[in-house]
């Protein structure tokens, strides 16, 4: 039975029961992290904790806490659960008040919620299925204006992500005004000529915590990026496709809108940055590198 955080106590998830009044729950008031957990240790925990801030900030809901009670909770929930390879989910609404009102409350009492779930273990060899991709469709983004804000209102990510089921796809990519940001809860890349290439960070897509990585991790390697824009036709002249998140990791995307991409299977940068992606997590688990290493901040 998994052990979850809220409000202070730990108790089995089954039990963690919030009341209907909480403007999560009406409103979808309220934010949210996923936060990676290798070898037991947090992935990236300062990033991921400067966009929960940066996520509260947007929301105009200020918190007290600091990076080290952020890190107790996510602590507690990997000791209890005795997981090593997992993700945290942290969510933090405007909490709960007398009667349902619109207006902020005056004195916000928020709710902390937060539960871990297994990841796999690192896979040093991509699966066939990593192999074989996955497929997408377009489709016009009907979200709102701030998709840099990770708000746990995700009606409209459900809805897209649907559709793409609906037409035998895996999941969508968000277009607007003829231009490709972001999928419906990953980040988005394609590769020309050997450039990674992703669009730059606007309020029309998440700054994704992998993304940010796999750009360093490009660097690192001495593999060209660039951050611009992508027209939605311009998928189509990709030679590779990607959707990048702290759960999914890299997903190779081998059709779009039933278009084969490449030769149909994972390609060669994917399968290079997979690489280097997995040597970075044996690293962590063999503890050869440590919180002062750029590519991983633990606590
Ligand atoms: N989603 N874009 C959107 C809309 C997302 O929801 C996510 C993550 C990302 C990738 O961000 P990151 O690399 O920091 O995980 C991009 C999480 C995993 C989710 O909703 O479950």
């Amino acid at each position: 039975m998994s052990i979850a955080y809220l409000n202070g106590q730990l108790l089995a998830i089954e039990e963690a029961k919030v009341p209907a009044l909480d403007r999560g729950f009406l409103f979808g008031d309220g934010v949210y992290e996923v936060i990676p957990v290798y070898a037991g240790r947090l992935f990236r925990f300062k990033q991921h904790i400067a966009r929960l801030e940066n996520s509260l900030r947007g929301i105009r809901l200020p918190m007290e806490q600091t990076l080290q009670d952020w890190a107790n909770i996510c602590h507690q929930l990997i000791e209890q659960n005795s997981l090593n390879n997992a993700s945290i989910y942290l969510q933090i609404t405007r909490g709960a008040y007398p009667e349902r009102n619109h207006d902020f409350p005056a004195n916000p009492n928020p709710t902390i919620f937060a539960m871990i779930t297994a990841l796999p273990e690192v896979q040093a060899v991509p699966s066939d299925k990593d192999l074989q991709g996955i497929s997408v469709i377009t489709a016009e983004d009907i979200r709102w204006q701030r998709c840099d804000i990770k708000a746990i209102t995700l009606l409209a990510n459900c809805m897209l992500k649907q559709q793409a089921l609906e037409c035998g796809a895996n999941d969508t990519i968000l277009v607007r005004g003829g231009v490709a940001f972001e999928a419906t809860s990953s980040n988005l890349f394609i590769v020309r000529d050997g450039v990674i290439i992703t669009p730059p960070l606007s309020e029309h897509l998440l700054p994704g915590i992998t993304r940010d990585f796999l750009l360093w991790l490009a660097e690192q390697h001495g593999i060209l990026t660039e951050q611009r824009l992508i027209p939605e036709h311009e998928l189509l002249q990709a030679d590779e496709i990607w959707l990048t998140s702290s759960t999914k990791e890299i997903r190779p995307v081998t059709r779009l809108n039933d278009v084969t991409i490449g030769d149909g299977t994972a390609g060669p940068v994917w399968r290079q940055m997979y690489d280097h992606y997995q040597q970075l997590k044996v690293q962590l688990y063999r503890g050869e590198i440590d919180s002062n290493t750029e590519g991983e901040i633990a606590l």
